[in-house]
């Protein structure tokens, strides 16, 4: 029998127990196998595919058919980590009842466990209503990337003491309204700490510093797969750009000297004997 999902119960259990929580986003059904047997107890299908995996400058353009999509593959490739679904830009602002349709699809259609929201007060009252209705929500604080244009693009948040307090309160605010985790993107290490004093639910950062309850990664980043971004917040823990550009010139090598496909990849009129799958 298969191990059941990761519940938002055991992430709760977690925080209390002070064991730091790793999440990573993953986009298609190869990738969230791989991080899901690599331990992650929690996979985010970011709204950050628009950038890494559909070539967009940011994540505005992305859709919920898009999203729709690809946490139906994360779910499909994955078996023990909670997945949690971004939902896109402006398909939660405009008023409940379509935040609430749009929820449901990342749910029903798309299998999610939880979704993710951007904002802070502006968007407890939907936080609210969709925690009421069963749909875990994930808030979202700091440099918020689908109000990329209006912060001025991917800027810290909260240096002053103003803006600190804005996000203090905006915490707090999801928390109330029934968050069960929080992103903090972008902020310096000290606000995330108290932010995570003060809550009782876990924040898991991404740029925040060390003493959030958990850190989020985008899975392009960590495995070295943009060769022209490093952003100072991630640290790439294989270069995979360089691997994958290698393997890809080896074969277009192969084929040009024609030493692929060879005999052991070619099949024949007459079935041999062999321990491969594809052997007829
Ligand atoms: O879309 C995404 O990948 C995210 C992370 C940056 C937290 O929201």
């Amino acid at each position: 029998m298969n191990e059941p999902r990761i519940t938002l119960q055991r992430i709760a259990a977690m925080k209390a127990r002070g064991e730091p929580i790793a999440m990573v986003t993953a986009y298609d059904a190869s990738m969230a196998r791989l991080v899901d047997e690599a331990g992650v107890p929690m996979i985010l299908v970011g709204d950050s595919l628009g950038q890494v995996m559909l070539g967009y400058d940011s994540t505005i353009p992305v859709t919920l058919d898009d999203m729709v999509r690809a946490t139906a593959a994360v779910v499909r490739g994955s078996r023990r980590a909670l997945i949690v679904a971004d939902m896109p830009f402006m398909t939660y602002r405009i008023d409940v009842p379509t935040a609430a349709r749009n929820a449901a699809r990342l749910l029903q259609e798309g299998g999610a466990q939880a979704v993710k929201v951007e904002g802070g007060r502006a968007v407890a009252p939907i936080v609210e209503k969709l925690s009421d209705s069963g749909v875990p929500v994930m808030g979202h604080l700091g440099f918020i990337p689908q109000s990329v244009h209006r912060l001025g693009g991917p800027r810290v948040q909260g240096r002053d003491e103003a803006t600190a307090e804005t996000l203090r309160q905006d915490a707090l605010a999801l928390e109330a309204a029934g968050a069960f985790s929080i992103v903090l993107e972008l902020m310096p290490g000290e606000l995330a700490a108290q932010i995570t004093a003060d809550l009782e639910i876990p924040t898991i950062g991404i740029g925040a510093g060390v003493d959030c309850d958990g850190q989020v990664q985008v899975l392009h980043d960590l495995l070295g797969l943009l060769p022209d971004f490093h952003p100072k917040h991630a640290r790439a823990y294989a270069d995979l750009a360089t691997t994958i550009r290698e393997a890809v010139q080896r074969y277009v090598r192969d084929v040009e000297d024609r030493s692929f496909p060879s005999d052991k990849e070619t099949f024949t009129s007459v079935q041999r004997v062999s321990t491969g799958d594809a052997d007829s």
